[in-house]
């Protein structure tokens, strides 16, 4: 069984007020539900890490440097993020990947400097709608995976996002066909390279406009454990009804 799990991504939003919405998250989960992580700005690291203590909910970082330390202002270690008592952090997300130009030999060092610090990776990978039209997208996450992931993977140290740029922020959501071709896809090429044994328990998450009325569907793609979460996982009323639906699934 592999486990499943619902991650929210708090983007640049939140302020210490923010805390109200996981400490409310925290009393509406479902008993034995599905792992939980929020990653709110870095700002609020610490002090969510407090809120969720003895909780079923863990707390993760939304970037980190590929070094480990030095004269990188403004920038943020894996060592530091697991200092705050974070275990997560997402690598790779479109919005870094165009803003920062950040390429897929970035990713893979994040990564490794990531699992480094003892913290699990959400690596994100997705196509455009311009690849999505030209029929290029198994090729661009083909590409992906075999450049944005260290060979060093186990199925504790990462969680691959499947998050069609195209559907993040936008309501839009590919076909329920779409989404099984890629995550089925996606377990295909991890099991080609990484064998069975690891590949099988690398959760799969699928992000981009999931909400509380089609979360359920989502998740009924066998090769969909979860999803990644960014508007919808701002107020623990609409994030709750999606990890009850992911407990259900
Ligand atoms: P969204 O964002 O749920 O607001 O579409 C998803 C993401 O960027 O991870």
């Amino acid at each position: 069984m592999r486990r499943k799990l619902a991650a929210g991504n708090w983007k640049m939003n939140g302020t210490a007020a923010s805390l109200e919405e996981i400490r409310k998250l925290q009393s509406i989960l479902p008993n034995g539900g599905p792992d939980v992580v929020i990653c709110p700005p870095t700002t609020l690291l610490f002090s969510a890490c407090s809120a969720t203590e003895g909780s079923g909910i863990q707390i993760g970082a939304q970037d980190c440097h590929a070094e480990t330390d030095g004269a990188y202002t403004g920038d943020i270690s894996g060592e530091m993020i697991a200092d705050t008592g974070a275990r997560y952090v997402i690598l790779g997300h479109s919005e870094r990947r165009e803003a920062y130009a950040e390429r897929n030999r970035d990713v893979r060092h994040k990564t490794s400097t990531a699992w480094h610090a003892g913290l699990t990776a959400i690596i994100c990978i997705g196509e455009t709608l311009e690849e999505r039209e030209t029929n290029a997208t198994l090729d661009v996450i083909a590409g992906q995976l075999a450049s944005s992931l260290p060979d060093a993977i186990t199925a504790d140290n990462t969680v691959v996002a499947y998050e069609p740029i195209w559907a993040i922020g936008t309501g839009k959501v590919p076909t329920q066909a779409q989404i099984v071709e890629v995550h089925d896809f996606i377990r295909s090429k991890l099991v080609a390279r990484f064998g069975a044994q690891i590949a099988d328990q690398i959760p799969l998450l699928y992000g981009g406009s999931v909400k509380p009325d089609n979360a359920a569907t989502i998740f009924e793609a066998e090769n969909v454990d979860g999803a990644l979460v960014g508007g919808a996982s701002l107020k623990a009323d609409d994030f709750a009804p999606i990890i009850h639906a992911l407990a259900d699934s």
